[in-house]
């Protein structure tokens, strides 16, 4: 089917920014092959669809290899013009409390996973002269208690993107973004009873609100464009600019 199409692949497409993901590369004219942990609800436009857990990718390389030739089936020959890596884990819990299974999950789903999918399909994304879009977090760089985990796999996440993009040359770009709180009907969940905390979130980013999904999804379109063909091993905060806000009392 649309074999004229261009192929995308994104992972953790059930999520909120996941389902955004597919719907801005499918209106820019991307054939979508998507997986998650889980099937998605309501995200219309995915062209294949792969249910994995990305750890399998790191402990099962029988399972690692399965997964790569089920993707290469799909191409059937053909390129992948992006590799979205947008799936993560998430544990917050006290540094006391964190398990080595916590840290080594959180570190394969989103910094292992990623590393080995670019390399895997290297070859597919240089025949198209494709590129790599990872989804960083702010906390990469500004992070606050309880997180550590999901701070030092985004600060690998990023850092990869920097390393990768150095040492692959003109072969394929890499980019990552690094967005602050986005609001997905989790996170808006989150706030149900809690109006006030979510306006005091809001008023805490210089612009006045949250990001949106879609914001997301639109630079990811953008720097996987013939446009952004400059645009190589950044890593672009999309945060209302909190990131250059200084926490004094005003
Ligand atoms: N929502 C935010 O405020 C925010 C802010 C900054 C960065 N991000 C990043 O954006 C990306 C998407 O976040 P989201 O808010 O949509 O989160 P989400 O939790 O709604 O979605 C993440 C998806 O990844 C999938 N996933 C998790 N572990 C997996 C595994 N082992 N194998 C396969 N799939 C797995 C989940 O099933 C889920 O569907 C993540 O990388 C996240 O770190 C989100």
């Amino acid at each position: 089917m649309h074999t004229d199409k261009p192929f995308a692949l994104i992972t953790g497409v059930s999520g909120g920014i996941g389902g955004a993901l597919v719907q801005g590369f499918h209106e820019a004219g991307y054939q979508i092959i998507a997986t998650d942990l889980i099937p998605p609800v309501n995200v219309p436009n995915i062209d294949y669809f792969f249910q994995i857990n990305l750890e399998r990718l790191i402990e099962n390389e029988t399972e690692a290899n399965e997964f790569y030739e089920l993707i290469r089936s799909v191409l059937n020959g053909a390129g992948l013009k992006v590799l979205v890596n947008n799936a993560a884990l998430q544990i917050i819990k006290p540094l006391s409390e964190m398990t080595v299974r916590d840290m080594m999950r959180t570190l394969n789903t989103n910094a292992a996973a990623p590393f080995f999918l670019i390399q895997h399909f290297l070859f597919e994304l240089e025949m198209m002269q494709g590129s790599v879009i990872n989804i960083s977090s702010i906390h990469a760089k500004l992070t606050k208690p309880n997180f550590v985990a999901y701070a030092t796999s985004k600060a690998a996440l990023s850092g990869l993107t920097r390393a990768m993009a150095v040492e692959l040359g003109s072969r394929i770009r890499i980019n990552a973004i690094a967005p602050a709180a986005v609001a997905t009907s989790m996170l808006k969940a989150g706030f149900e009873n809690n109006p006030e905390g979510f306006s005091t979130l809001s008023k805490m980013h210089p612009v006045g609100r949250i990001g949106e999904p879609r914001e997301v999804a639109d630079l990811a379109v953008f720097l996987a464009s013939e446009k952004a063909k400059f645009m190589n091993g950044g890593v672009y905060e999309l945060d209302g600019g909190i990131g250059a806000r200084l926490h004094d009392p005003v």
